[in-house]
């Protein structure tokens, strides 16, 4: 998005976010960010301080290093591009309504039903949008009733897909095709929540479309669909999203009946308004060759240069930079 986001109109303030939650002032160099498989870009302590406006009387950003503090200048809008906890739960976009500065994306609760895969599925259910039938157990459930909460599991039938309810980037997610498999596939996402989802496994295509926000109250607009073509591996894991690894292919458009793609796309905008209908969504679908089912939204979906998200809307007339300033002039149209 450094590299991409329109320059004439945009002066960027680069601020990136420490493992231990320092906001610091980044270089404004898109080459240190990378994706390097081998060495993933990481945001150093520099020593620098962003300081945030003291109140919402003011916009005014500041940074504080060795020599002092001084001003970064007005700020009219933040783009939280940021994936995961405190980044896309909703957490961040707190801290901007608390300063009042308008940001792009979902708000709050938006956010928060975003990451909360167990909520989300809830309220898509309830909303009517089809999704993956589902057992949310929590790890003091399985210690307190573990026979209950086993048949339970196994009434899912095999294969199922286990996974933390709330991380992303497939942390923490394994497919069991045995049920000796089952114990180690918990672990390994009870490690990254106290609450894991075990799902049926759909045998289909993985499809997905991007969504974005409709001005001044127009209904949402939704992409082409893009397809990811999993060949050479078990499903789309953490490698292939990030490091480009082998096996995976990002096909967009995905080749689709006319009727398909109508029916992906209305159940991807009403995915979206069941969930707040803010800013911008990819929502992720698995397609049985009959069914649709929605496996989640994302609501800060990828970014990066092999993301779908952009390569959806590229497919469908927008570019790299237009779509940036869509998301940047929607968040001011909101305020
Ligand atoms: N129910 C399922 N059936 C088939 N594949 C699944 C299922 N759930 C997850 N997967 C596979 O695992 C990947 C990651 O799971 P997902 O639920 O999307 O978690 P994340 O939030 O980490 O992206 C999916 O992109 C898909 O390849
Ligand atoms: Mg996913």
């Amino acid at each position: 998005m450094l590299r991409a986001i329109d320059r004439e109109r945009y002066r960027v303030i680069p601020v990136g976010v420490t493992r231990t939650g320092a906001f610091v002032l980044e270089d404004d160099d898109p080459d240190k960010f990378a994706l390097d498989p081998e060495h993933l870009p990481e945001v150093a302590d520099n020593g620098t301080r962003i300081v945030w406006p003291d109140s919402t009387l003011t916009r005014e950003l500041k940074v504080t290093d060795a020599a002092g503090t001084r001003s970064l200048g007005d700020v009219d809008v933040v783009l939280p591009i940021l994936h995961g906890r405190f980044g896309e739960d909703g957490t961040i976009q707190g801290h901007l309504e608390l300063l009042g500065i308008p940001y792009a994306g979902g708000g709050v609760l938006m956010s928060a039903l975003g990451m909360n895969k167990h909520v989300a599925k809830r309220v898509l259910k309830a909303a009517g949008v089809p999704v993956v039938p589902w057992v949310a157990v929590r790890r003091a459930d399985l210690a307190r009733q573990r026979d209950l909460w086993e048949r339970r599991i196994r009434s899912l039938g095999l294969p199922v897909f286990v996974k933390p309810n709330q991380a992303g980037s497939s942390v923490g997610v394994s497919k069991v095709s045995a049920w000796d498999e089952l114990d180690s596939a918990l672990d390994v996402a009870f490690a990254e929540d106290s609450t894991v989802l075990v799902e049926q496994a759909i045998v289909g295509r993985e499809v997905e479309c991007g969504v974005l926000q409709g001005r001044d109250g127009a209904p949402p607009r939704v992409s082409v669909a893009g397809e990811i073509v999993v060949s050479g591996r078990e499903f789309y894991d953490f490698e292939a999203k990030y490091l480009d690894a082998p096996g995976v292919d990002l096909v967009c458009p995905a080749v689709l009946h006319e009727g398909e793609l109508a029916e992906m796309q209305r159940i991807a905008a009403q995915a979206f308004e069941a969930i707040g209908g803010e800013g911008l969504a990819r929502v992720d679908f698995f397609f049985t060759g009959t069914e649709f089912y929605v496996n989640e939204v994302n609501t800060m979906p990828g970014f990066t240069p092999i993301s779908m998200f952009p390569k959806c809307w590229i497919a469908s007339g927008m570019t790299y930079p237009e779509l940036i300033s869509e998301l940047i002039d929607t968040a001011l149209a909101r305020g």
